[in-house]
């Protein structure tokens, strides 16, 4: 009754901001991700009578927010499976937590795959999909090998990520500008974003219209068209955060720094492409004959704290590694 699972966080080239469906995360528009190996959690859960539900994340125990999003997951699982013991779970992340890189849809995923795992109830991987998706609307995706793409659906059943294509060798070079926990949650700063931003309905329309696009460019593996897609994305999404409310910004000076530099980049002629999430870390993609082209750039800004050098990740998947 103890399973422990592996899951790569992800990193959407188009965005999900938003929900259709509040309560069950059914979103406003489907997003495209691909998987990043270097990022990872390990989840380890087990079924026990003589527990309480417990969830730590890097040796604390959880509580608020959450918790309640923890909660909220066990709830459905329940009503689903029929399964009602209680279970205690230990989760790491070998990254910064809530910085904004998806430790939210790594540790969901995890989540999701293990209760199925250690509970021994069948489930496909649209089914984990599903069930991830009730914690962190992104880990929907978790489940996926390479590239996912989360279909929004019309109901719990019908909104679940597949697979575009497997992992091939395109780098992903997340850089670190801030450790700092991100002010507000992106759940939270979406729904902001839908009662105050102005243009939040076109900008999951236009996230909607270049689904095929993006989809055709990476069965045929177009990396430039691919690259412009994600950057034109995550202008997009951050034109919709800096109109929500009287204005928010998940950018630091490093943010704009790195921007700036890759933007140079692309004026003489090098292919890569810049995109970010609710936080202040600048992905970078490239492939790898440029990859030393980039380094070096961003070598020169001497307020990146870290480079990850990532490639592209596996889907959530089974491990031997138990936390306790
Ligand atoms: C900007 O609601 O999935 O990363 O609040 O951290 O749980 P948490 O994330 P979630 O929002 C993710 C928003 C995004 C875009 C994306 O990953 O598609």
């Amino acid at each position: 009754m103890k399973a422990s699972v592996v899951a790569c966080a992800n990193l959407a080239l188009i965005k999900y901001w938003g929900n259709m469906f509040e309560e069950l995360n059914i979103p406003l528009n489907d997003s495209i991700s691909v998987s990043l190996e270097s990022l990872q959690s390990t989840t380890t859960l087990e079924f026990a009578d003589d527990h309480r539900d417990t969830l730590e994340l890097n040796g604390e125990e959880v509580r608020g927010e959450g918790m309640e999003r923890f909660l909220f997951v066990l709830r459905h699982f329940r009503a689903l499976s029929g399964v009602t013991t209680p279970v205690h779970v230990a989760s790491e992340n070998n990254f910064p937590t809530a910085a904004g890189i998806a430790s939210s849809a790594s540790g969901f995923g995890a989540l999701a795959h293990a209760l199925y795992a250690a509970s021994g109830v069948e489930a496909d991987l649209a089914k984990i999909s599903a069930l991830a998706r009730l914690g962190s609307g992104s880990a929907a995706r978790t489940p996926i090998a390479g590239y996912a793409h989360w279909h929004r659906g019309a109901d719990h059943e019908s909104s679940y990520a597949t697979q575009v294509r497997p992992a091939n060798d395109m780098r992903i070079l997340v850089t670190i500008t801030s450790t700092e926990e991100k002010p507000i949650s992106s759940s939270r700063a979406m729904k902001r974003s839908k009662a105050s931003s102005p243009f939040f309905v076109q900008r999951g329309n236009t996230a909607n219209d270049r689904v095929p696009f993006l989809l055709k460019a990476l069965k045929e593996w177009e990396f430039p068209t691919i690259g412009e897609i994600t950057q034109r994305e995550a202008n997009n999404l951050h034109a919709v955060i800096n109109t929500t409310d009287m204005g928010l910004y998940y950018w630091n000076r490093t943010t704009i720094e790195i921007v700036h530099r890759i933007k140079q980049l692309q004026d003489e002629g090098v292919k890569c492409y810049y995109t970010m999430d609710a936080g202040p870390q600048v992905k970078v993609l490239v492939m790898p004959s440029d990859v030393g082209a980039v380094k070096s750039v961003l070598a020169e800004i001497t307020e990146i704290e870290e480079i990850i050098d990532s490639g592209v990740g596996f889907g959530s998947q089974l491990s031997d590694h138990h936390l306790f």
